[in-house]
């Protein structure tokens, strides 16, 4: 098992995306590789992106990739999905016949100190998913307005009493390290790390913008696979596929979203709020 990520629902995820041998997917979250490697093993072609240099360097590296990458089977590039369009296009990667978003972190990026993504492990306030980006956790809890502050953490960290939090933070700032963040988030550390790190990476705009590219360079028939770990995005995904429907633009192929079995939840308790929905183009 990689020490990077524990793919989540692997099986469902490759199934769902229907592979082709010599299908062209694009697996838009590359992270380590996990879901990547089984697209190549069903005879799939893969275009991986990640935002996170550390996630190319890792499965550039990965011995298990090297045929795939020296025969063009795989190939990856750093982007963030939101040039999806743009990416496919330089590449001539179409048709495409299906896409793959498994959103959020990586296991890497969750447990390495310095990327301080994690209110348990010490390390610079960064969150940060592409360390190219202008704004650090530690940027938004020093400057927002203890308004702007509760809006996000009511928002993206479903916090009740969002706006009291924000200004004890406020009150104890400068901040420059996840501990010190940490003691002040007390019991709600979980939740205040989760909505700054969506905030800090603009993860609901991200997936806003990038849906529809997806939709725009599928094939028809071309399938698009999205799991997420946080209801907002969840409930987004599940709209838009709705409305996609009802225009007569393709349909959604799971009425209500696949969640991880028990066999899976014991393995990989952290997969417990996975949920995956799957849209087919016309
Ligand atoms: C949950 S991990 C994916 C794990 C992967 N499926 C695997 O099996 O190892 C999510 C990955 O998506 C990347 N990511 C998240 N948002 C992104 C975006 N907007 N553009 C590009 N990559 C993004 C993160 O950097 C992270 O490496």
């Amino acid at each position: 098992m990689s020490t990077f990520h524990q793919p989540v629902l692997l099986q469902s995820a490759c199934t769902w995306l229907n592979i082709q041998p010599k299908g062209r997917y694009v697996d838009a979250t590359l992270g380590g590789g996990g879901h990547a490697a089984e697209i190549l093993r069903r005879g799939g072609l893969v275009l991986g992106l990640d935002q996170d240099q550390e996630a190319l360097d890792y499965v550039s590296t990965l011995s298990s990739f090297q045929l795939a990458l020296s025969s063009k089977k795989l190939i990856l590039i750093r982007a963030n999905f939101i040039h999806l369009e743009e990416v496919v296009t330089h590449q001539k990667w179409q048709p495409v016949s299906g896409i793959l978003f498994d959103l959020g972190a990586s296991w890497h990026q969750l447990v390495t100190p310095g990327r301080g993504f994690s209110f348990q492990i010490a390390g610079p306030l960064d969150m940060r998913m592409d360390t190219g980006l202008p704004n650090t956790a530690a940027d938004l809890v020093n400057n927002l307005s203890a308004k702007q502050l509760a809006s996000l953490l009511r928002s993206y960290g479903e916090i009740p009493a969002a706006l009291s939090l924000a200004k004890r933070i406020i009150d104890h700032k400068p901040y420059t390290t996840t501990a010190e963040l940490a003691t002040v988030t007390g019991t709600w550390s979980r939740q205040a790390f989760q909505a700054l790190r969506m905030a800090v990476n603009d993860e609901l705009t991200a997936i806003t913008t990038v849906l529809p590219q997806a939709l725009k360079v599928l094939r028809p028939a071309g399938r698009m696979v999205v799991i997420t770990f946080h209801s907002l995005e969840d409930r987004l995904v599940k709209n838009l596929f709705q409305n996609w429907s009802k225009t007569g633009l393709g349909q959604t192929l799971t009425p209500r979203p696949v969640t991880p079995d028990p066999e899976e939840l014991a393995a990989n308790p952290k997969s417990h709020s996975a949920k995956l929905r799957v849209f087919e183009k016309n």
